[in-house]
């Protein structure tokens, strides 16, 4: 017998139509931030892509051009964060993805880059959420999804600030999803390990320096090292997972952690 809350049936194939969806991406120039502006565009949604570097900004729009949807740029620090929070107005969809790294010990990391990744990857996102509430509330409809990445789950050494950073978004992502669910609004995080961008290419000397190795040891002994699957992850990849957990079919997807891992957190 049907259980009397059921959903109704959905088709077994997942497509996502994000027409008449407002978006909003953060870090939208570059890397995932990019493949999921393209990927929610193309789906139909009016993608508010939010970024610093106005350049990389001006290539999405015109990538975006031609897309069911449309990509709109809003060139934006995060560190502002009274700026960040009104740019949250009106949107049905919010992606928190803006992100930086820095690898250093924790005896030489400076303080105001602790305070910098922790303003743009915790508190921003929370007063993104903040701004987009209203919003989602009054519809009864809204999803939020928040990068974290395999450091939310585990940590790293010499990554102190950013695996602070993804922790503490673990906790707002699924405190979000608490007080968000009798409004219709889920919030989840997606946990990528290592993707191809230009976040991992930069932080290749760091890590060869902290670990001691030469740079070409790096890809090997230190990024995919706990994973099983011995390849980065495409950012297209990770976009589809953010595009699905917008889809009907994910609505009782809420407060949890998505990793596209290569089986790093089966250890
Ligand atoms: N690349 C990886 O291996 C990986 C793995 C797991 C999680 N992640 C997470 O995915 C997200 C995106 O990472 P990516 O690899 O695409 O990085 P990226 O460096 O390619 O892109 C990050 C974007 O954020 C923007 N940004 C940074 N600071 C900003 C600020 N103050 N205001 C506005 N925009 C700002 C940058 O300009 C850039 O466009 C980050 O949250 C990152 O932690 C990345």
């Amino acid at each position: 017998m049907t259980p009397p809350l059921a959903p109704a049936a959905l088709p077994h194939s997942v497509t996502v139509d994000l027409g008449g969806r407002t978006v909003l991406v953060t870090g939208a120039a570059g890397g995932i931030g990019r493949a999921c502006a393209v990927r929610l565009a193309a789906a139909g949604a009016k993608v508010r892509a939010v970024d610093r570097d106005a350049e990389g900004l001006e290539e999405l729009a015109a990538q975006g051009a031609g897309l069911d949807g449309t990509v709109e740029p809003v060139v934006l620090d995060l560190t502002d964060l009274d700026a960040a929070e009104q740019a949250a107005a009106g949107t049905d969809i919010l992606v928190n993805n803006a992100g930086l790294q820095l690898v250093r010990p924790i005896e030489e990391f400076p303080p105001e880059a602790f305070h910098t990744v922790l303003t743009v990857m915790l508190e921003a996102p929370f007063r993104l959420i903040r701004g987009a509430l209203p919003h989602m509330y009054g519809q009864g409809w809204g999803r939020i999804v928040n990068l974290s990445s395999v450091h939310g789950l585990r940590a790293s050494a010499f990554k102190s600030a950013y695996v602070s950073a993804k922790h503490g978004l673990e906790g707002l992502s699924k405190t979000a999803a608490l007080e968000g669910a009798p409004h219709g609004v889920t919030s989840n995080c997606v946990n990528p390990g290592y993707v191809r961008t230009p976040l991992v290419q930069r932080q290749i000397a760091d890590q060869a320096a902290a670990h001691g190795i030469p740079e070409e040891q790096v890809l090997t002994e230190v990024l995919l090292k706990d994973a099983a699957l011995k390849r980065l992850v495409e950012p297209h990849e990770v976009a589809e997972a953010v595009a699905y957990l917008c889809t009907p079919q994910a609505s009782f997807i809420t407060g949890t952690s998505l990793a596209l891992d290569g089986g790093w957190t089966a250890h």
